[in-house]
């Protein structure tokens, strides 16, 4: 076990080595500095002092505890750190020169400390494997800003020793951190789990199923995430994720659940890169993405409305057009707006189905409830009178109304399934345990649950089925449900549940 005494060196003392020595000085650990640029490692040392000294003046730490903190942070040079008991390295992201500090630390730590490597992208083995004694290397992966962002992943390389992984995953829940372990694979966990919000939001709106304000609506309203996937890429900039998304396929040689947007890299040509650059899916005026509005109702038809019965959103949905003062019609014809509610069809084979006259139909997502937001779809049949009826109709139920192209599973339901069917995938491969997966994704991406648990509320069935009939309708291999998924569903049981 890492203790208190032990002595913790940060080589490349930039955003993230900043953020790990104010977690290893704030835990009590004697915290070594280095730095290849010249001043850095000092300028560091003062930027985290007054770190603690903001976070005194907060009441967030005693002012004892700040100065004590501070008293430990000890710039110094690399071949000062022989009594380092372990090293994190959190320099330039380069295989070639990361296996050069890895060659060099070996010549100056002692064989009992470990060497572990904050990379985000590259492999823990590939690094290890230029090394002496690679057991005792291992991945520490923080997120930024490393204070705020409570999660760190213990990621052993093919040869790292049992001891080395016991050890940080010791030493980063004592820092605070819920430390997972994850396997030594593209993206490890958490940028691997991430990969599926953006891919398939670009996918809708390459598709033509609703504009980028519409779908920032529904999966912020209906799914409830913090931020749409289109206000998280300007977040985040072009410059860094598209290399990521490509990066990541082409590591795992083209899988096309990873395949990236060829539209997202022409926008990255382009240079809307987001918010910082001032324009992205958004332009930004002082900081402030400007939202096209609403799209307003027009004056409510005297026109009654046929809900297809069958399922609880059908109740829900009638419930609150009733009171509305919408008229329900018991039975579809003489002039009533057609309101289906497909689960695992498009609007399209919905109205077909049921022998509906698709230019007087339109469709509901049931899926997440109205709480926030009603998003309702049309085929390419529905004529324009339908649609500005059905929004006038449906907007009377007291909720902002979208609406989104033809499309199998909506918007936010399709996305969704995504992301469960990528944990899945995750958890088949075995590169985290159930458990790690809805803990790290929850506190990395900030997801609003943990995507396994989330597929279990949701029901895994419907989500299998749902992703069966995309896979069946697109052909696109994206959508094939991964087995750890399907094999649950069909024995009814939870998404994290382990096989013996
Ligand atoms: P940064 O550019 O802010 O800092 C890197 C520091 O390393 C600089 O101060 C630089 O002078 C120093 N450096 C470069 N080569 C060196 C060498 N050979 N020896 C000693 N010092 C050297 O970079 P940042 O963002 O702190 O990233 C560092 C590492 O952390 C990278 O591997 C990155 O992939 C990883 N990471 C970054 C995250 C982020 O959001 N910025 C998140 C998680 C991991």
């Amino acid at each position: 076990m890492t203790t208190q005494q032990d002595c913790v060196a940060i080589v490349g003392s930039g955003a993230m080595g900043r953020g790990i020595a104010q977690l290893a000085a704030a835990a009590g650990h004697r915290t070594r500095l280095v730095d290849a640029r010249p001043g850095a490692a000092s300028e560091a040392a003062v930027a985290i002092a007054a770190q603690f000294a903001r976070l005194a003046e907060k009441g967030r730490m005693t002012a004892d505890a700040a100065s004590d903190a501070s008293a430990r942070l000890i710039p110094c040079a690399l071949k000062d750190l022989d009594d380092a008991d372990l090293v994190v390295e959190a320099i330039v992201e380069n295989l070639e020169i990361k296996q050069a500090l890895f060659k060099e630390l070996e010549g100056v730590a002692s064989d009992g400390a470990i060497l572990a490597t904050n990379t985000s992208s590259l492999s823990v083995t590939a690094i290890a494997a230029v090394c002496r004694l690679p057991g005792r290397i291992a991945g520490f992966h923080f997120f930024n800003p490393v204070p705020l962002m409570k999660l760190v992943e213990v990621i052993p390389g093919l040869r790292t020793a049992q001891p080395t992984i016991d050890r940080l995953l010791a030493l980063g829940r004592a820092w605070g951190h819920t430390a997972v372990l994850a396997q030594d694979s593209p993206g490890f966990l958490v940028n691997h789990a991430g990969r599926a919000y953006g891919t398939e939001a670009l996918r809708l709106l390459v598709d033509g199923v609703g504009d980028v304000a519409s779908l920032d609506r529904c999966l912020r309203d209906q799914a409830g995430f913090r931020m749409g996937p289109f206000e998280l890429l300007d977040l985040t900039a072009l410059d860094v994720s598209i290399p990521v998304m490509e990066s990541i396929h082409a590591q795992y040689y083209g899988e096309p659940r990873y395949r990236p947007s060829a539209y997202g890299r022409l926008r990255l040509t382009a240079g809307l890169l987001g918010r910082k650059t001032g324009e992205g899916f958004y332009r930004y005026e002082k900081d402030q993405a400007q939202v096209p509005p609403e799209p307003a109702p027009g004056l409510r038809p005297e026109r009654a409305v046929w809900v297809q019965p069958g399922r609880a959103p059908a109740d829900a949905l009638s419930a609150l057009l009733r009171a509305g003062g919408v008229r329900l019609a018991a039975a579809p014809g003489d002039g009533a707006l057609n309101v289906l509610m497909p689960e695992a069809m498009d609007c399209t084979d919905a109205a077909l189905a049921e022998s509906l006259d698709p230019a007087e139909t339109v469709a509901v997502d049931g899926f997440f409830g109205f709480e926030r937001r009603i998003v309702a779809m049309t085929n390419p049949a529905t004529s324009a009178e339908t649609k500005a009826d059905a929004h006038a109709l449906l907007a009377a139920a007291g909720k902002p109304v979208t609406f989104l192209r033809d499309s199998l599973g909506f918007a936010a339901p399709r996305v969704v399934a995504s992301v469960v069917n990528l944990a899945c995938a995750i958890a088949q491969q075995g590169v985290a345990s159930p458990d790690d997966i809805n803990r790290a994704v929850q506190l990395g991406l900030g997801y609003p649950q943990g995507p396994l648990t989330w597929g279990d509320k949701l029901g895994a069935g419907r989500i299998l089925a749902l992703l069966q009939a995309l896979l069946a309708a697109t052909g696109d291999p994206r959508y094939r449900p991964s087995e750890w998924l399907a094999r649950r569903a069909k024995l009814g049981l939870s998404l994290t549940a382990l096989e013996i």
